[in-house]
């Protein structure tokens, strides 16, 4: 009997470790962008696989026109956004490319748990208007997105051969800020999943020089 309790211990213990392993393997698995973790969604990923609900290995979902991308698996947004003109009269067209996969939750409409391999357990559950983090569908209270960088004729920009963390995001053959510039998607280190911390503004000046 001892011998059996102690046997089930031993198990335990090791499910735990190894559990622990997997978690430290991944830089994603306690972050907001796991979906599981965040009770207040109630959102169900099958064997808590963290990349499902943005990736699958097969049958993937085409971003735009037949065109694929990461082999996404999240519903595509389908609204229209209104965008914010710069001083210099400088307006990003409607989300594209990484951007607009961002806003297939952020828009505040999308359902973030409308996935590829979800019908079980799918809730309709869009991101509350009352958090930050639904930023609706107009972006004209936003930092520019879709914008090319340099900006053409204005100076206080720095060289994007300086940036040691931001960057900048080919689309359509052009270099632009978009929401990738400033953040990392899998990667919550500095908190808010940016690309450079906010200490002294620093993420500005990687492209600001003010
Ligand atoms: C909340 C949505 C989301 C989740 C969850 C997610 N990703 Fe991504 N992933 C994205 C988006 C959006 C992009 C494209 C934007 C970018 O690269 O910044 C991307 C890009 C990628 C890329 C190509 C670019 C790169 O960064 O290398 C890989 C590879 C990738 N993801 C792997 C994974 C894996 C593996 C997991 C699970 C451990 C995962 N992702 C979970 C949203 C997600
Ligand atoms: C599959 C849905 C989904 C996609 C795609 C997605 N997010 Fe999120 N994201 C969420 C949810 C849900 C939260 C948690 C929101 C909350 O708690 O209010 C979140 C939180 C965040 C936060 C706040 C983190 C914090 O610590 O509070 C940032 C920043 C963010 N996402 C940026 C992005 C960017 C940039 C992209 C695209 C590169 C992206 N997200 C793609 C669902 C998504
Ligand atoms: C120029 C840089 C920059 C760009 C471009 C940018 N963001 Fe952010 N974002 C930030 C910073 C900085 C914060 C943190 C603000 C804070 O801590 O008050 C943030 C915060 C957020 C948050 C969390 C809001 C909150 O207060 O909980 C979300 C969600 C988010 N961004 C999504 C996006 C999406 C989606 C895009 C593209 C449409 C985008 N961001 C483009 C810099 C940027
Ligand atoms: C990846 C580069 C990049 C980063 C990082 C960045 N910006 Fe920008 N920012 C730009 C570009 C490009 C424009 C658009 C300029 C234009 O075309 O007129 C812009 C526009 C702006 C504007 C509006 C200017 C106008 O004419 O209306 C302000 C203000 C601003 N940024 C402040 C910030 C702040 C504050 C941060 C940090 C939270 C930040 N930016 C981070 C590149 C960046």
């Amino acid at each position: 009997m001892r011998f059996a309790i102690r046997g089930y211990v031993a198990v335990f213990v090791a499910t735990l470790a190894a559990q622990a392993a997997a978690q430290d393997m991944s830089k994603i698995i306690n972050t907001p962008h796991n979906l599981a973790t965040l009770d207040v969604w109630g959102v169900v990923i099958p064997q808590n696989r963290v990349c499902l609900p943005c990736h699958t290995p097969h049958n993937a979902r085409s971003v735009e026109n037949g065109e694929f991308q990461v082999i996404w698996n999240h519903a595509i947004t389908d609204q229209t956004f209104e965008m914010y003109t710069t001083m210099a009269g400088n307006q990003g067209g409607q989300p594209e490319g990484s951007s607009k996969l961002c806003l297939s939750c952020h828009d505040g409409a999308t359902a973030i748990d409308d996935f590829g391999g979800n019908d079980e357990f799918f809730t309709n559950v869009v991101i509350d208007e009352d958090r930050p983090s639904n930023l609706g569908t107009d972006l004209r209270d936003d930092h520019p997105i879709g914008i090319e960088y340099p900006p053409p004729d204005l100076t206080g920009y720095n060289d994007k051969s300086s940036f040691t963390a931001v960057k900048v995001v080919s689309v359509n053959g052009l270099d632009r800020v978009e929401c990738a510039s400033c953040h990392t998607v899998h990667d919550n280190t500095l908190g808010m999943f940016l690309r450079q911390t906010m200490e002294e503004s620093a993420l500005c000046l990687e492209c600001h020089d003010k």
